[in-house]
């Protein structure tokens, strides 16, 4: 068996690769530049996977609402290609709970049926990509996920919320984060683990895949900081004192029933994930 893995330097895509089975391939965008045309159409009919998992992204969500073009050249139609690309090869495609947000007061976890509605254009355009591999790729699976950590960092953002918090943090400085934007943060090491679980499965549709349990920044923020042990001044604000060109939902939590459901483990609570996290991050600096 052959498995592409498009994004293998994200942080998502570092920790998914040693756990696949078989022949992996990781590709990087030195490898392929998602946003020129033809280049990955090039590689799969080269390489000819039975598998693709896409982790690559464009995920700049503020840049991308003054330059949608950016976004959507990588987030639709370079997946666009890629579904028309796999018309041999079973296409995993990673996608984002900000495809949800225009629900106003929504304050039960989104199921996979639930009508999406995104707020900003890095939404939207993963949710163009989600359609467009659901509409075009056999055989496909589209697993949604939300707030991202890994050892890894992500490259493009330079950093994921845990490592800019314990940053700002050891420079001392008093820390505003907002308490009004409610959704679950996932280890990417367990992500890697359900997205494993789910091939393994041969699972095709759409998947909400996230550590259990839900918070807010300023929520997650405190939890970091007591685990890590660190005394911060630490403010709660709301997402208005906090001005960003992109819009972000007020309340992205995901239903996992549909991954339980095809006998995998339940996912561990963010908490623990977040305290394994920590401790192979002290580890790793002993
Ligand atoms: N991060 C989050 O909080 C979050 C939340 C929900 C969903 N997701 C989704 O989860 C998936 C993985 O995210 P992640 O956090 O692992 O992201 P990441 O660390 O930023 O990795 C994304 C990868 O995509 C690559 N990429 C970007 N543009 C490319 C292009 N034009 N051609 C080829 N490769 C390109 C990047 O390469 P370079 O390193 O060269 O830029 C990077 O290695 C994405 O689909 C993302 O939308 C992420």
């Amino acid at each position: 068996m052959k498995i592409v893995v498009l994004g293998a330097m994200g942080q998502l895509g570092r920790d998914l690769v040693p756990l696949l089975p078989g022949e992996v391939i990781p590709v990087t965008r030195a490898d392929v530049d998602l946003s020129a045309p033809g280049a990955i159409t090039a590689f799969i009919a080269r390489t000819k996977p039975d598998i693709v998992v896409n982790c690559a992204a464009y995920n700049l969500v503020d840049k991308a609402e003054a330059d949608p073009t950016a976004a959507f050249a990588v987030n639709a139609w370079a997946v666009r290609e890629l579904a028309v690309a796999c018309r041999d090869a079973y296409l995993v495609h990673v996608s984002t709970d900000y495809v949800y947000g225009l629900e106003d007061g929504r304050q039960t976890p989104y199921r996979e049926d639930d009508a999406p509605g995104p707020v900003s254009i890095y939404g939207l355009s993963k949710l163009n990509g989600e359609y467009l591999v659901r509409a075009i790729a056999p055989k496909h699976l589209v697993i949604r996920t939300c707030g991202l950590y890994g050892v890894w960092g992500t490259g493009g953002k330079g950093g994921n919320f845990v490592e800019t918090m314990l940053r700002v943090a050891s420079q001392g400085k008093p820390m505003r984060v907002v308490d009004d934007q409610r959704c679950t943060p996932t280890s990417t090491r367990d992500l890697a683990v359900m997205i494993t679980g789910l091939i393994e499965r041969d699972a095709t549709g759409l998947y909400h895949a996230v550590n259990a349990g839900d918070c807010t920044w300023f929520e997650f923020a405190t939890e970091i900081f007591r685990i890590a042990n660190l005394r911060v001044d630490l403010t709660p604000i709301p997402s208005s004192g906090y001005p960003t060109p992109a819009k972000r939902p007020p309340y992205s939590v995901l239903n996992t029933d549909k991954l339980a459901a095809l006998g995998l483990p339940a996912p561990r609570h963010w908490k623990d994930a977040l305290a394994n996290y920590l401790h192979d991050r002290q580890e790793r600096s002993a």
